[in-house]
């Protein structure tokens, strides 16, 4: 009997010994220590030895067989786990030595390259960048700019809704912001008069994409708020701004246009140094309902704002042909420009 208990036990930590695999050693715990396992199998033998020494011996041999393959199991089971951590470990490493010589530090996106360079220039003219929700009611969307319910000009801006519904159990009364003129209406709201603020951010409007238009895209906005600022104050800064941003030798002209928001409202153009005019984006004089959404006297202060796209110029600055090519993240495109 105790040679068969030595032999069961050599042979299975021979076995255990070449385990190379948390699967062979999982195998090998059920086959020698489980409870049908080959030591467990010869313990129930115990009871037909005859004398009590021999009972005895053999059950102090299987004891201290079990022990043996035991410790032997979690040692190995071990090892094993430790082996395939390094071989997955290796398996996964990334030779980064495949890049040297290749310069592939990346850039700022096209857009924010403008985005940044539009705050630096206005930052650099005295006005303070502000912001607000993506998310925006109804009334900081249109209402308080002078668009009530059912205004016609509500239509051109191709609402995206959000499907919300309100903790008075309204609903249809948030959308993704159309423009970044709800910013004004905030500014107001938060910050005393005299205000001299650009917003920029990103705007959201029911479009297809074409080579003009993206149904996300990006806006600045400027807001001035002081006492006695004229239409003179606004197409100064305009071309302030215009010599500023693109260089000496560009103009810029306002022409009459509509804008809920604005009276009198203009459009605002950009002159090159060949002579020829680029529409760039809207402005005018605060419309006095606005200034009391905002919670203005317009008796006492008045302002002007404008608003246009950023990535309309960064598209213009590089002359790129399609706006979708900015945002189709293909580096053959991106790399041209860092
Ligand atoms: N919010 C207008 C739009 O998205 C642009 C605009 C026009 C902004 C005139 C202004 C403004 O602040 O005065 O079309």
């Amino acid at each position: 009997m105790i040679s068969d208990i030595t032999a069961a036990r050599d042979s299975a930590l021979a076995e255990i010994a070449g385990a190379t695999t948390p699967e062979e050693v999982a195998a090998m715990t059920t086959r020698f220590a489980g409870k049908k396992g080959e030591l467990a199998g010869l313990k129930k033998q115990l009871g037909s030895l005859e004398s009590v020494d021999e009972k005895k011996a053999a059950g102090a041999a299987i004891n201290e067989a079990i022990g043996a393959v035991d410790s032997a199991l979690d040692e190995r089971r071990a090892n094993v786990a430790m082996a395939a951590m390094a071989a997955q470990v290796e398996s996964e490493r990334l030779d980064l030595t495949e890049f040297v010589g290749k310069p592939t530090r990346g850039h700022a996106h096209l857009v924010t390259q403008a985005w940044e360079r539009l705050e630096d220039v206005f930052v650099g003219m005295g006005f303070r960048v502000a912001e607000g929700p993506e998310v925006e009611t109804d009334w900081h969307n249109f209402e308080a700019l002078n668009m009530g319910e059912g205004h016609p000009a509500r239509g051109e801006f191709d609402t995206l809704f959000v499907d919300h519904v309100g903790p008075d159990g309204s609903s249809g009364s948030t959308v993704l912001r159309t423009h970044t003129s709800p910013v004004q209406i905030r500014t107001m709201l938060t910050q005393e008069p005299p205000i001299y603020i650009v917003a920029p951010g990103r705007v959201f409007r029911r479009d297809t994409p074409d080579a003009t238009h993206m149904p996300v895209f990006h806006q600045i906005e400027g807001l001035v708020v002081d006492r006695n600022i004229s239409m003179a104050d606004l197409a100064g800064t305009i071309d302030a701004f215009t010599k500023a941003f693109f260089g000496q030798n560009w103009n810029s002209r306002l022409r009459p246009s509509y804008f809920p928001f604005t009276e009198p409202s203009a459009e605002f153009d950009i002159q090159r140094p060949d002579g020829s005019w680029i529409e760039l984006g809207g402005c005018g004089m605060v419309h006095p309902n606005v200034l009391k959404a905002g919670g203005v006297d317009p008796e006492e202060w008045s302002g002007f704002a404008f608003g246009f796209g950023i990535d309309r110029m960064a598209i213009m600055r590089h002359g790129v042909a399609d706006i979708r090519e900015m945002f189709a993240d293909d580096l053959r495109f991106t790399e041209q420009f860092s």
